[in-house]
């Protein structure tokens, strides 16, 4: 009798936890992680995007580099800028696709940190709710993707937000893919609500530096191109919150470009597996860095007082580094 009660009181307090979570848009907040930096106050970490073919396009290489890379920098976890398996995502939570594209793939000691990991359209053709799904994460514990996210590192922090929904052109001309939109639709209160959470958590962030993590471009001369949706939707929250770096990938290349009009720099690690794709939109070499139309990843080390950025090709070179600082004012609160 007792255990009867104690199950409809479980019960009770887990639906009502679920209306609460449905329901009041005002106080939702994203899921929050915390990363300590190391106790010298450092954090690094590696960078890559559009990569699950099972090794195949030099995903093995850059594997390998990152590897390499990843001992040398002493990383703290990974970021994943999704497209995480093609073509079309995960069939469900038991796809071996998972161990052939990811696990046995990214096999270097030093690349056995957390991966944060974000959804790419690509993943939106499978079973989203698999990648999601906690089953990843005790097949292989290095797995953490959500949709949108906040990973708070102390020195910085860091907004992982799900493009795919902003982009029109999967809703009115899928073509002949299939998109799994489950917990997306209504796509209007999606795209309200993350905006919401997201200019809520941006703006009340007092870390020194602020980076937002995406699959879709804002600004970039691949093959892509600019994404219009997230220019208008997103950027304008990312400009009136002083955000750092915009990290995205959806282009196959490396790339760096520096805002011409905001203190924002769009760096592009999408050279995961196939690329060499040979096409360029526009280079403007006022704000063209970089550009490297070919696989490869990028590092990001970083302190209060600074961050430092370097891409790397198949072979481990570095092909372009970049740095920046701020002022540290210890006085002021
Ligand atoms: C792998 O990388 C090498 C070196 O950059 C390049 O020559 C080759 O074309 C790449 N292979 C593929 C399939 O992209």
């Amino acid at each position: 009798m007792a255990s009867v009660w104690k199950k409809a009181m479980v019960m009770a307090v887990f639906f009502s936890s679920l209306l609460c979570f449905c329901f009041d848009f005002s106080e939702a907040q994203l899921p929050r992680f915390q990363h300590a930096p190391k106790p010298d106050g450092s954090l690094s970490f590696l960078v890559i995007g559009d990569w699950g073919r099972r090794g195949f396009y030099n995903q093995s290489q850059v594997a390998l580099q990152m590897g390499r890379i990843g001992e040398k920098l002493d990383i703290d976890f990974v970021v994943s800028t999704g497209d995480n398996f093609y073509d079309n995502g995960l069939k469900g939570s038991d796809d071996p696709t998972f161990h052939d594209s990811f696990s046995r793939v990214y096999t270097a000691d030093s690349l056995q940190k957390q991966w944060y990991i974000v959804l790419g359209n690509h993943d939106y053709r499978g079973d989203v709710e698999a990648q999601l799904s906690p089953i990843l994460r005790q097949m292989d514990s290095r797995w953490l993707c959500l949709r949108s996210f906040i990973v708070d590192a102390e020195i910085v922090e860091f907004f992982f937000v799900d493009t795919t929904p902003f982009v029109d052109q999967y809703f009115i001309d899928p073509k002949d893919h299939e998109y799994d939109w489950r917990d997306v639709s209504p796509r209007k209160n999606y795209l309200k609500k993350l905006l919401a959470e997201l200019e809520m958590g941006l703006g009340e962030s007092r870390a020194k530096w602020k980076i937002v993590v995406g699959h879709h471009t804002i600004k970039s001369g691949g093959h892509h191109g600019n994404t219009n949706e997230i220019v208008t939707q997103l950027l304008p929250i990312l400009k009136a919150n002083h955000v750092d770096l915009y990290i995205n990938g959806h282009d196959h290349c490396l790339q760096h470009i520096k805002s011409s009009n905001s203190g924002i720099q769009y760096l592009t690690s999408g050279g995961g597996s196939k690329a060499w794709r040979g096409d360029f939109n526009w280079i403007n070499p006022d704000e063209m860095k970089f550009y490297h139309d070919g696989q490869g990843f990028m590092s990001v080390q970083m302190t209060e007082a600074q961050v430092e950025i370097a891409f790397y090709d198949v072979f481990g070179n570095v092909l372009h580094s970049w740095s920046a600082s701020k002022h540290l004012s210890h006085s002021a609160i």
